[in-house]
């Protein structure tokens, strides 16, 4: 069998097209123009490169962005600061601080203090706590949300296969499982401690990977026909000294025996910032929505 291969490219722009078209309607409306404000701390190479990409794309759906560069040394105090001010604009309807933050920063102290409904990471509780119990409202984080649309590309219904999600960080692994489970699959988490991860692989119809180790997921991991999604990228030097980005499967092993797979790269990476996107507006709809209905209020209330 060779699997077919998601193209995450193609859907992340039918994603970029259905934003760019919602923006459009929003403004049209009389709303302002939706606006992100992303926040970097110090100068990490490829996240330089992640928040590049995401202005860009933010200003091609017709959206503003405003991006805040802070030396590595910012205190966290000054960073809460700036963030207390996005949160009291109106202007600002997203706010995204990338991470690594420098070590002396206190990553859930910033999350906490993003206003939920800017927060488009979906990282502050209470985003986290409405995804966990499937309310209405909440803020989805971005690779997540990019993954199950990636996995919905391939299938009609999800509900009852077995999904195993490889990997338990706050940003990719653990939100992936609840809204799998929101889903109605059956859900395992396989981390550092996990024994037996090979066993475990094999008995997953959806097997999403996110790691950042290289090649972990190996071909005979993988069950035959079940979908594969591989949310590590890895810049790899060969023997002659080039560069390559490389995922968390053995792709050339995989794609013989999964039924579909992601590539990487033009899998997962563009429908993360796709979502991105869609997040902001979103937000931007609430938020629109929120004003009309105090309007309304106002209006009855005289
Ligand atoms: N760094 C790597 N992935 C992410 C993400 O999804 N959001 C933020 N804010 N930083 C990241």
């Amino acid at each position: 069998m060779t699997a077919r291969i998601i193209d995450g490219k193609a859907l992340a722009a039918e994603v970029q097209k259905q934003v760019a078209e919602g923006v459009a309607a929003l403004v049209g409306g009389g709303v302002a123009v939706p606006e992100l404000a992303v926040v970097l701390v110090g100068y990490d190479p490829a996240s330089h490169v992640y928040v590049s990409n995401k202005v860009r794309q933010t200003e091609a759906v017709g959206m503003r962005s405003r991006r805040f560069v802070l030396d590595a040394n910012t205190t966290e105090r000054r960073l809460l600061d700036l963030i207390e001010e996005l949160n009291r604009d109106p202007a600002v309807n997203g706010i995204l601080v990338q991470f690594p933050l420098p070590p002396h920063i206190d990553t859930a102290r910033v999350v906490t203090a993003i206003r939920p409904d800017k927060d488009v990471d979906g990282f502050n509780p209470l985003n986290v706590g409405r995804t966990a119990a499937g309310m209405q409202g909440a803020l989805v984080p971005c690779t997540p949300l990019g993954v199950m649309r990636l996995i919905k590309s391939v299938h009609d219904d999800i509900a009852g296969l077995g999904a195993l999600v490889v990997g338990a960080s706050n940003v990719v692994g653990r939100p992936m499982a609840r809204l799998l489970l929101q889903e109605l699959c059956t859900v395992s988490i396989a981390h550092i401690r996990t024994t037996d991860l090979e066993r475990r692989c094999r008995e997953a119809d959806i097997l999403v990977v996110a790691t950042g180790v290289p090649g972990l997921v190996r071909g005979q991991f993988i069950k035959p026909g079940a979908t594969v999604i591989d949310v590590g990228i890895t810049r790899i030097k060969s023997e002659t000294g080039a560069e390559r980005l490389v995922g968390d499967v053995a792709f050339d092993e995989a794609i013989d025996v999964a039924g579909a797979i992601t590539p990487v790269p033009g899998g997962v990476g563009p429908m993360t910032v796709a979502c991105l996107l869609a997040n902001t507006l979103s937000a931007a709809q609430m938020e629109a929505a929120r004003s009309q209905a105090a309007g309304i209020d106002r209006m009855t209330a005289v």
